[in-house]
């Protein structure tokens, strides 16, 4: 009985029946994906994204609902872009609407398994929140590049990643060498910091419980993450060889 399993299995592995996720997590997939999600929040109808049963719902990192969540309010897109994630399975997405008495800018991360989103986290920040200027997240953003790099000169993941944790490490211990690109432009909130990004990095800050989007095409890294312990934040990195380009913030104040 055992061995027939075992045979069966095996069969199974060997004819990849076995393995649905890395057949449906292309980049395509990804695309069409980030599409429906920014869709979506265009409409006001978080069922535009498909989700399984059993997806986990963060906003602002507290547990909540898609229906009761920002994806259930119609907004005025003015922006959005998107960075996939093909050996994560997992799109980040930026989205800036200047709508008024709605406007926000919005970050959100989406995990998907087995061909629907299963955990998704996203930062809404509003009125309040650090620097909080869409009208001047939508200036800069809109004026920067952030196209495909060519295949011979992509970064790898860990290089990327590296770029990303230097620079967040840098908030609680000065002696790390980070890797400045020349120039570099933060796009923080709506406040814009070129032509150097070593410029108001605070220090005695622990940025805690990472988590990572990385785009190995396109350059980028976006972390969540606990800023000093408190406030949910997403910093969002453009590498160009192996050195940061571009950051994007958003923090929320609680
Ligand atoms: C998102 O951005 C793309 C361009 O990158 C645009 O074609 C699309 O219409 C935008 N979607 C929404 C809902 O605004």
């Amino acid at each position: 009985m055992l061995r027939s399993l075992v045979a069966a299995y095996l069969c199974l592995a060997s004819t990849g029946l076995a393995a649905p996720t890395a057949e449906t997590c292309d980049r395509e997939f990804l695309k069409a994906q980030g599409a429906a999600y920014v869709a979506a929040q265009a409409g006001g109808k978080a069922d535009g994204v498909k989700a399984s049963s059993s997806v986990t719902y963060t906003q602002n990192f507290k547990t909540s609902t898609l229906s009761t969540g920002i994806l259930a309010t119609a907004l005025k897109i003015d922006y959005n872009r998107t960075t996939y994630d093909t050996t994560q399975c997992a799109t980040y997405t930026e989205i800036i609407t200047t709508q008024s008495g709605k406007n926000h800018v919005i970050g959100t991360q989406i995990h998907y398994t087995d061909g629907a989103a299963s955990k998704i986290e996203t930062i809404v920040t509003s009125t309040g929140d650090w620097l909080f200027n869409p009208a001047g997240t939508l200036k800069y953003a809109s004026q920067e590049a952030w196209a495909e790099i060519p295949e011979a000169k992509r970064d790898t993941r860990a290089v990327i990643q590296a770029a990303a944790d230097a620079y967040l490490d840098l908030f609680n211990d000065k002696s790390v060498k980070v890797p400045w690109g020349n120039p570099c432009a933060r796009l923080e909130g709506g406040s814009y910091v070129q032509p150097s990004c070593n410029v108001g990095v605070p220090s005695g800050i622990k940025n805690t419980n990472r988590r990572y989007v990385i785009d190995e095409v396109l350059g980028t890294c976006d972390v969540f993450f606990t800023f000093g312990g408190q406030e949910p934040d997403s910093h969002e990195f453009r590498v160009e060889s192996g050195k940061l380009r571009y950051v994007h913030t958003m923090t929320v104040m609680k």
